[in-house]
């Protein structure tokens, strides 16, 4: 029978019971798979992290990326399978990051991706690695329904989303400069801590004082929804460099805890307004940096005092899975969107307004 039916017959089958679906991530350094039944059921969860390997350079090498998810892919995919308490045949549809990602990356997964679903003669979807992220919201918090404004905070983007509908999405406001995540680890690096740098950073900043040092960027400070990290960063740098010149000596937790407070302070605030602005009851976070206790608990607080409800995902649902791509084809699904078999890898690509 042609893969074309195949498909088809699934679709029909699928309008009366919750589809099991098999979501994968390669887009950066994490090989991820997990398996989705319905909406938010999380049947397994497999990650293999390439921190360990990729840290000695300071951040992601694409080239060694790459070959690592050729290798681990299928014996990841099989373990989620397992985990899951499944069979190959089990599966109803297979979803994968199709962009933006690191080229090579997403190119083991899309071709894994694409040879499981043709042979298993079931539908494939290609996923935005942002749209992915926003999902990770529905797992946590059943009930969840859009109209609501998210905020994506990762290595890669800092963008504020208005969620429409589970397939469109309006970008709202967005850096001007470093992502969220891109900034935090460069001053990490300054610091001499580890990549990445987020959670290293939140790690130190435990035992300093945040409000050590006036960070702040006068960018951040007007009513525009974009923002930008450049003017807290070289407030840090300046400060290093002049510290070092005149021999004062610095309690760098003091430094880490005020930085982290002037980024998430401006990633909250913003987002807040944003909120205001597109008239939403709810505000969602999402990506790897919206772990970020500090980042939280504002949203916590700026959420009480204006009337917000806040919405977060669990810690593990916030860096790349495979949990928030399934749930992302989960809606797709439901809108009847599917992916052809030559859908191609993207670097980049902006999210789109309808999907
Ligand atoms: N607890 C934390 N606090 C602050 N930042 C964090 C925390 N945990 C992770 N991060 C940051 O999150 C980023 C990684 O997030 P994620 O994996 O979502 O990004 P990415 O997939 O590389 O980029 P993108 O999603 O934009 O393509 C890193 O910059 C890391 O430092
Ligand atoms: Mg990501």
């Amino acid at each position: 029978m042609l893969y074309s039916t195949r498909v088809h017959q699934k679709l029909e089958a699928l309008r009366d019971r919750d589809p099991i679906i098999l979501g994968i991530e390669t887009s950066c350094d994490d090989t991820s798979v997990a398996v989705l039944r319905g909406e938010n059921e999380v049947l397994s969860m497999c990650t293999n992290s390439q921190i360990e390997i990729h840290r000695e350079f300071g951040g992601v090498v694409p080239e060694i990326a790459s070959r690592n998810h050729v290798k681990n892919i299928a014996p990841v995919a099989r373990a989620a399978i397992e985990q899951a308490g499944i069979t190959l045949e089990d599966l109803d549809a297979v979803a994968v990051t199709c962009a933006p990602g690191l080229l090579g990356a997403l190119l083991a997964g899309l071709n894994f991706a694409k040879g499981l679903a043709f042979s298993l003669g079931i539908p494939y979807i290609g996923v935005n690695h942002i749209c992915g992220h926003i999902n990770a919201n529905f797992i946590t918090n059943p009930g969840l329904k859009p109209p609501f404004v998210c905020l994506v905070a990762s290595g890669g983007h800092s963008q504020v989303v208005h969620v429409k509908d589970y397939d469109t999405y309006e970008i709202l406001g967005g850096t001007c400069d470093d992502a969220a995540g891109e900034a935090l680890d460069k001053i990490a690096r300054q610091l001499g801590l580890p990549y990445p740098g987020g959670p290293e950073i939140e790690k130190f900043a435990e035992d300093g004082n945040e409000k050590a040092y006036n960070f702040k960027s006068q960018f951040n400070t007007n009513k525009q929804p974009n923002f930008s990290f450049s003017g807290i960063k070289t407030a840090v740098v300046n400060m290093l460099q002049q510290a070092k010149r005149t021999e004062k000596e610095i309690h760098y937790p003091d430094v880490a805890a005020s930085f982290q407070r002037a980024v998430m302070e401006t990633l909250a605030y913003k987002t807040v307004l944003c909120a205001h602005s597109a008239d939403v009851k709810t505000i969602a976070i999402a990506g790897g940096v919206s772990a970020n206790l500090k980042l939280r608990s504002l949203f916590e607080g700026l959420s009480k005092k204006y009337g917000f409800e806040f919405v977060r995902p669990e810690l593990q649902y916030c860096a790349d899975n495979g949990a928030m791509i399934a749930c992302a084809a989960y809606h797709m699904l439901k809108k009847g969107i599917t992916s052809s078999l030559d859908l191609d890898a993207k670097a980049s690509g902006e999210m789109p307004k309808h999907l």
